[in-house]
């Protein structure tokens, strides 16, 4: 196994780009699925954002910085990771109150069906929002249907769906689902497709435009590498333009913001999906963060990525399966997407455990250890120390079986 580490990683063309990121000495960092790290080119940004900017500029800045225009711009710098042309992406607000918006539209543009479809499986905010969409629109019902069963529900129940909102990527399995192929199905039935692509921008290639995918959201702070808690976008396709009534219709999307207009209007184009004053300094670091995809060939990211996730998979076959620990991440590449979950009765204590020995992966429950690859960092022999790492815990029993405290980042 070490051979082969070293190997993939002494031809690995990507390798350079982990320079890019500031990752501290001495740490394994797999849990970028959940918090990109820092990427070198933030720091500056924002001292500059702030010091200049804002502490120069004041107010001026807004025009002569171009924050006012910062979600369109940092939308279209998005788009190009996820194969939208510009003018169809905006970005702001957090990754729930884009889905919001998107849900809401994506029914408001099949106002005479009444079955919104999610994925039993989904993230659970994107779960929660279909709910709250479904609650504003009498008789709107939610329906929770598996991927792997959406074609068989389309064909009895497809001409009363006005939407089906999924994600590529399971959050807790890492298993990939065929966007292609369910946003083609989805649109056979006459339905609009709203993907959440949290797990997937950054990590993949991505075809929007070419998928003719209706409408899609994505966080900022995972493969984005936006900083904690940074700006989400939403991707809105531009034949619904002209018709998108989207739900939280603030001043900011308003053709005229500052005719102070007491009626609304919206903007033409995406610009009517934005909502109130943007985040300008976090979407300032997310603007700086995202330069570390500029010469990237996304494919071979994606290359890289299966190799890592493939090799871990093999490591973890070979030294931890013996152990008690169960694999649950599809073996197909196809079926992969850019994280590899362990099944283990004990995932909490022993992401504990790991953390304590210099490997940050993250658990979710009730049982699946989660390690995040991410192909412009992460190193095959990274891999197999987090596996020897975690063989020695679970050979000596060395970490505590007690459940977590609740209300704690995890
Ligand atoms: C698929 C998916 N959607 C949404 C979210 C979170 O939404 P928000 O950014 O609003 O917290 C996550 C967070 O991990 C996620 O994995």
């Amino acid at each position: 196994m070490s051979g082969r580490a070293a190997r993939a990683d002494a031809e690995d063309a990507l390798a350079p780009l982990a320079k890019r990121f500031l990752l501290p000495e001495g740490v394994i960092y797999l849990d970028g699925n959940s918090l990109g790290p820092l990427p070198a080119a933030v720091e500056p940004a924002l001292a500059d954002a702030v010091a200049r900017q804002w502490g120069t500029g004041l107010i001026g800045s807004w025009n002569e910085h171009g924050w006012w225009e910062a979600p369109l711009r940092i939308g279209d710098a998005i788009g190009r990771l996820v194969g939208a042309a510009p003018g169809q992406t905006v970005a702001g607000d957090s990754t729930s109150v884009q889905l919001y918006t998107a849900l809401g539209a994506a029914t408001a543009l099949r106002p005479d069906r009444p079955l919104l479809v999610t994925d039993p499986g989904h993230f659970p905010t994107d779960r929660y929002l279909a709910e709250a969409v479904a609650r504003l629109r009498d008789g709107t019902e939610v329906h929770r249907v598996a991927p792997h069963d959406l074609d068989r529900f389309l064909a009895a129940h497809g001409t009363r769906v006005a939407a089906v909102s999924y994600s590529p990527v399971d959050f807790r399995t890492g298993e990939l689902y065929d966007m292609a192929a369910l946003t083609e199905v989805t649109h056979r039935a006459g339905a609009v497709v709203v993907w959440d692509l949290c797990h997937a921008a950054g990590a993949m290639p991505l075809h929007l435009d070419a998928l003719d995918v209706d409408l899609a959201v994505g966080c900022g702070y995972k493969f984005l590498n936006g900083g904690p808690g940074a700006p989400a976008w939403l991707y809105a396709a531009r034949r619904h333009h002209d018709v998108l009534d989207t739900p939280l219709t603030g001043w900011n999307g308003h053709a005229d913001p500052f005719a102070m207009d007491p009626d609304y209007t919206p903007a033409p184009g995406v610009a009517r999906a934005r909502i109130g004053t943007p985040p300008v300094l976090s979407l300032l670091a997310l603007e700086a963060a995202l330069t570390v995809f500029e010469d990237v060939d996304l494919e071979q990211l994606r290359a890289k990525s299966l190799s890592l996730t493939e090799f871990f998979l093999d490591c973890a076959e070979e030294l931890l399966t013996p152990l008690g620990v169960t694999p649950v991440t599809p073996r197909e590449g196809a079926r992969r997407g850019s994280h590899v979950a362990l099944r283990h009765p004990h995932a909490h204590g022993l992401a504990r455990a790991l953390a304590d020995r210099g490997v940050v992966v993250d658990r979710r429950p009730p049982d699946l250890l989660r390690f995040g690859v991410n192909a412009l960092y992460t190193t095959h022999t990274e891999l197999l120390t987090a596996a020897e790492r975690l063989t020695t815990i679970l050979r000596d029993s060395a970490y505590d079986p007690t459940p977590p405290p609740p209300g704690r980042v995890t």
